[in-house]
C-alpha cells in the first residue's frame, strides 16, 4: 500500500493566489514543481492567474509549453540548444559577457534576461559595465541580427536568513546595478529579483515587474515567524499501519536494534520510510494519529516505527504532513529546508490523490 500524497487542488489555487499578493508572478516550477507535479501545478497556477513560469530544465520548459502556448517560460540555467529555445519562444538567462560573445549570432531574436550574480554568485554578470557592453553591442547590430534583451534578474542568497546581514548588502548591490543599467535608457519587460522570503520581507521592490516565487506558492512559509494562516498547505502525506506490536522493556527492534524502549511499549509499524522520501532528520520528530502527536522511533527504507498508546488501532492512518503538521514547522525544527523535504518525496512509490479536480494528468 505505502504512503499517499493528497493535494487539495482548490486549496492549492487559493494558496497560490494569496501568495502573489495581487502582484505579477513568475512561478518557479523546477524539480517537478517542488514535487507537487509539474502539469498539475502549471494548470493550477494558470487558473490562479499566473502566466509566467521559471525552471532549470529544458524538458520541463517543453512540458510547460505543451500545457500553455502563451505562457512566458524562462530557463534559469544557461542553455545552448538555441533551436529549441527559438522554436518554443522560451526566454533564457544571459549569464555572462563571455557567453554573449561566444553565442552572439546564435542568440539573434531570442529573448534573454541579463543575470546578475550578486553575493549569491551561482551564475551571472559581476558588473553593470559588462551588462551595458552587451546592451550597446546589441544596439550596434541591425534589428534582425540582435539578441532581444527583454529582462534583467538576480537571485538573493540571503533573503531566507533573517539573522544574517548580507541580505541588505545584496539587495543594495542589486538595486544600484539595476539603476546603472536602466540609466542607459534600455527598458525591460521583466525585472525580477525576489523569492518568497524577499517578498515577505520587503514587498515588491519599486520598478520591478514581477516576483519570482517558489515555496510560498506551494503553501510553506519561507521563515517561521510569518503567520501560518497566510500560507495554507494543500498537501497531506499519510500512511497506513501494517502492524501493532508490544515490546517489553529493553527489547530491541529495527536494524541494529536501533530502538530499545525503557518500559513496556506499544509500537505501530507504519508503511512508509526513507525510500518514499521521508528524511532521516524529519523522522527525529513526530507524526499524528487521530489528531494526537506520537514520536517516531525508527526509520527504515519502507517502514517506520512509532511509539503509540492504547488509543491507536490498526485502521488508523499515520499523518506525516498536513496543515497541522506543516512542512515549514519541521524546517524550523531543523528537518531540512522546505524544498528539501518536498524534493525528497518519492514520486514513484507514493500514491497520488488530487482532491477537487477534474483534470486528467499524464
Ligand atoms: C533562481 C531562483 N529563483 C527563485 C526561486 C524561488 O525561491 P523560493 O522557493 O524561496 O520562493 C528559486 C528557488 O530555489 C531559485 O533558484
Amino acid at each position: 500500500m505505502g504512503g499517499t500524497l493528497t493535494i487539495d487542488r482548490k486549496q492549492f489555487i487559493q494558496t497560490a493566489k494569496a501568495a502573489t499578493g495581487g502582484k505579477n508572478v513568475i512561478a518557479v516550477v523546477k524539480n517537478n514543481a517542488y514535487n507537487y507535479g509539474l502539469e498539475f501545478s502549471v494548470k493550477a497556477f494558470l487558473e490562479a492567474g499566473i502566466h509566467s513560469f521559471a525552471t532549470t530544465s529544458m524538458d520541463e520548459a517543453l512540458e510547460i509549453r505543451r500545457i500553455s502556448r502563451d505562457a512566458m517560460v524562462f530557463l534559469m540555467n544557461p542553455t545552448y540548444d538555441f533551436q529549441t529555445v527559438r522554436e518554443n519562444g522560451f526566454h533564457i538567462t544571459l549569464p555572462s559577457l563571455e557567453y554573449y560573445h561566444e553565442y552572439r549570432e546564435a542568440l539573434s531574436g531570442i529573448s534573454v534576461h541579463l543575470e546578475y550574480a550578486g553575493l549569491f554568485n551561482r551564475s551571472g554578470f559581476s558588473t553593470s559595465e559588462d551588462m551595458v557592453e552587451v546592451i550597446n553591442d546589441a544596439y550596434s547590430l541591425p534589428q534582425h541580427a540582435r539578441v532581444d534583451i527583454t529582462g534583467i534578474w538576480t537571485h538573493f542568497g540571503y533573503a531566507d536568513e533573517l539573522d544574517m546581514e548580507e541580505y541588505e548588502v545584496e539587495r543594495e548591490l542589486w538595486l544600484t546595478l539595476l539603476s546603472d543599467v536602466l540609466s542607459t535608457g534600455h527598458t525591460f519587460d521583466y525585472i525580477h529579483a525576489q523569492n518568497s522570503a524577499s517578498f515577505a520581507r520587503d514587498g515588491l521592490f519599486n520598478g520591478h515587474t514581477h516576483l519570482r516565487l517558489g515555496i510560498a506558492l506551494y503553501g510553506s512559509r519561507p521563515y517561521a515567524t510569518l503567520p501560518a494562516e497566510s500560507y495554507v498547505q494543500s498537501m497531506t502525506l499519510k500512511a497506513p499501519i501494517v502492524q501493532l506490536r508490544r515490546l517489553c522493556a529493553n527489547q530491541k527492534c529495527g536494524y541494529g536494534g536501533s530502538y530499545q524502549p525503557e518500559n513496556d511499549t506499544k509500537i505501530a509499524v507504519v508503511d512508509i520510510g526513507y525510500g518514499d522520501g521521508i528524511l532521516r532528520k524529519r523522522a527525529e520528530f513526530d507524526c499524528m494519529i487521530d489528531g494526537k502527536r506520537y514520536a517516531i522511533r525508527a526509520l527504515m527504507m519502507s517502514h517506520m516505527i512509532v511509539e503509540v498508546d492504547e488509543d491507536v488501532t490498526l485502521d488508523d492512518e499515520v499523518i506525516m504532513y498536513s496543515n497541522d503538521l506543516r512542512i515549514d514547522e519541521y524546517t524550523a525544527l531543523g528537518a531540512g529546508a522546505n524544498s528539501e523535504q518536498l524534493g525528497a518525496l518519492n514520486y514513484n512509490s507514493l500514491k497520488k490523490v488530487i482532491l477537487n479536480d477534474t483534470n486528467v494528468y499524464q
